[in-house]
């Protein structure tokens, strides 16, 4: 054998036992650390229960013990885990889990807030309840009938006269400058997930008559829109003592919305436009002015 692989032969060998015994702790280690069991972290979940099916039981707080380091770290980790491993009888909505969807809108520790997002704090029991001041179809599961009737009869799509004629062969599409669309950030973003209507006094007490800040705020971005013709019409349905009026500028609304909205401050918007305080700015560009 030549010199340099005899050389070749020695070193390979040399790096394998390096290797081996470097590895061979880490190895052991790992395997200890995998074997060792985490002692329990008890969480406990303190959560409204009431079924329809049984009427003449009262609503009631049912507790769970969850151990957090067998769950992920949002509320909505815990109450999967409570429903698929403890009760399969709780009842709550969920869909995207990420903020999303607006479906996990609940009461935690005294704030209404999208659980998805909600992380778990590890100190106290935590209370859920469904949103407030809402009839509860099941545990926490709140009746949106009422709010989406609302936000049906502010006929939330754009509106122009134009709208059923479009020009033969051609898609009909509405211009908008840069600056006019920048109005509508902080109203688009809104998931409808009335965590700030069921925070607002008013809508709690009125809320048969009064639209509500995420119904108003949703109302505002059409009427801020620029393409949008149907401005008088959207603001004279709303000139009674109820539908925005009611609102007091307590602003729990914008200190809860999970989106970071600021209900509050549309409304103080279409008030002034209602009020003659303010006037929907003209459109930057003429919606149509390359389809004539
Ligand atoms: S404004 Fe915020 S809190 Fe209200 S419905 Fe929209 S996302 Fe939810
Ligand atoms: S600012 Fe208006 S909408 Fe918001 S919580 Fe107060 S009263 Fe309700
Ligand atoms: S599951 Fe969609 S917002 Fe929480």
């Amino acid at each position: 054998m030549s010199k340099e692989m005899q050389l070749f032969k020695l070193c390979r060998s040399s790096f394998a036992q390096v290797r081996f015994i470097h590895n061979a702790p880490t190895a052991n280690a790992a395997v200890a650390e995998a074997k060792k069991e985490k002692a329990p972290k008890i969480k406990t979940f303190s959560i409204y229960r009431w079924n329809p099916d049984k009427p003449n039981e009262k609503p009631y707080m049912q507790e769970y013990k969850v151990d957090l380091n067998q769950c992920g770290p949002m509320v909505l980790d815990a109450l999967i885990k409570i429903k698929n491993e403890m009760d399969p009888t709780l009842t709550f909505r969920r869909s995207c889990r990420e903020g999303i969807c607006g479906s996990c809108a609940m009461n935690i520790g005294g704030t209404n807030t999208l659980a998805c997002i909600s992380k778990i704090n590890t100190n106290v029991t935590t209370k859920i309840y469904p949103l407030p001041h809402m009839y509860v179809v099941k545990d926490l599961v709140p009746d949106m009938t009422n709010f989406y009737n609302q936000y049906r009869s502010i006929e939330p799509w754009l509106q122009r006269e134009d709208a059923d004629k479009p020009k033969s062969g051609q898609v009909q599409q509405y211009l908008q400058s840069i600056d006019d669309r920048a109005k509508l950030d902080g109203l688009y973003e809104c998931i409808l997930c009335a965590c700030c209507s069921t925070s607002c006094p008013s809508y709690w007490w009125n809320g048969d008559k009064y639209l509500g800040p995420a119904v108003l705020m949703q109302a505002y971005r059409w009427i801020i829109d620029s393409r949008d013709e149907a401005t008088s019409k959207r603001l004279d349905k709303m000139r009674d003592p109820f539908s925005a009026f009611r609102c007091h500028s307590i602003m729990n609304c914008t200190k809860t919305c999970p989106k970071g909205l600021n209900p509050g401050k549309a409304i103080a918007e279409i008030k002034k436009l209602l009020g003659g305080v303010a006037t929907k700015p003209k459109p930057q560009l003429d919606p149509v002015a390359l389809q004539k």
